[in-house]
């Protein structure tokens, strides 16, 4: 069965509506966005009907039962502008670089069988109807996150290598203009903002919300690996369970410093994300920053927050480095 968490699914694609409404950001997504891991697809493509957003999605799938079902809903959805296909997100986005086109030539991944055909429930990316395909500037996903040393059977689809960032790292260094990904405080969260900062991102928009531990990260496997990471600095987690942040990052433009400070909104978002407890095992009850259950954490000023956002700079225009939305 392909993934589909209730609050997680469903945060995701509040972050994707987030994205698709946003006016600073509306000029880098006109070229189209493309998808890593789509699901079941849901969450797009709510989000697409709340927003009422045309910009044209792509979504890759590397699980063929979840990119057949994915693409049955997108159809049944009959949003003319999301597609989803079956394949690897990064063969596709590497032949999109080599041809211009999103992955559908020269062997590039294959739709699902009863994918709508291009120009019908939607096609490549930018290809309306014999119009040239043109490279999509912005990736989105909520990527496979789990830490583990080896490959978890059973769940190899969720893994996300030794630290759970493996798969973010890859997107954040493909080079697209605009990336949107959940990142989760238990899977190496400093490390991978600094990725991304090294990268030349900035921390463009950012919401955050608790998710209590699963049957996956109670796994012995998992948590063996959450408990490390804690030990070493690098998971951050209460009783209950984690945070997960749905980061948007613009490319600033070249390599910058990771320890340069110019990304606010980033050095804020590190703070929340690593304030989400200081438990070395899943399951331990002591801990510093709590997550209270019910959609809610505690920040360090004992005040219960639901979902806290905050926003960066954009191109030279100002917001506020936290501009909290759900109190
Ligand atoms: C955590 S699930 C998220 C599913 C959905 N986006 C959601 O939030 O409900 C991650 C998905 O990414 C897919 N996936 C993992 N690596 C991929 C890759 N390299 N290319 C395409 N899909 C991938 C998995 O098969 C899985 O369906």
């Amino acid at each position: 069965m392909p993934f589909f968490d209730p609050v997680e699914s469903t945060f995701y694609g509040h972050c994707v509506e987030r994205l698709l409404t946003s006016t600073e950001l509306a000029p880098l997504l006109a070229d189209g966005i493309v998808e890593i891991g789509p699901g079941t697809a849901r969450p797009v493509v709510e989000a697409l009907r709340r927003s009422g957003s045309r910009v044209p999605i792509t979504g890759y799938e590397l699980d063929a039962d979840a990119a057949q079902i994915a693409s049955r809903a997108a159809a049944r959805a009959a949003l003319p502008n999301y597609t989803v296909i079956e394949g690897d997100f990064f063969t596709a986005t590497a032949t999109a670089t080599a041809t211009g086109d999103p992955g559908t030539r020269r062997g590039g991944p294959r739709k699902a069988a009863d994918a709508p055909s291009a120009g019908s429930a939607g096609g490549p990316v930018g290809a309306e109807r014999g119009a040239p395909a043109r490279r999509a500037r912005c990736a989105i996903g909520n990527p496979p996150y789990l830490p583990a040393i080896v490959r978890p059977v059973g769940a190899s689809h969720l893994w996300g290598g030794h630290d759970g960032a493996h798969v973010a790292r890859r997107v954040l260094s493909q080079g697209m203009d605009v990336v949107l990904l959940m990142i989760a405080s238990i899977s190496d969260p400093v490390g991978l903002v600094q990725h991304a900062r090294a990268a030349g991102y900035r921390v463009a928009d950012w919401s955050v919300r608790p998710i209590s531990f699963g049957r996956y990260c109670r796994q012995p496997w998992v948590s063996r690996r959450i408990g490390e990471l804690a030990r070493s600095g690098r998971a951050f987690f209460g009783p209950e369970g984690y945070l997960l942040a749905g980061v948007t990052w613009v490319h600033a433009g070249g390599p910058a410093d990771a320890g340069n400070d110019c990304d606010h909104a980033g050095a804020v978002l590190r703070r929340v994300l690593t304030s989400a407890g200081s438990a070395t095992h899943v399951g331990e009850s002591a801990s510093v920053g709590e997550i209270a259950g019910a959609g809610e954490i505690v920040g360090p000023d004992r005040q219960r927050i639901r979902i806290v956002s905050g926003q960066g700079e954009l191109r030279g225009r100002s917001a506020s480095d936290l501009s909290g939305s759900g109190r």
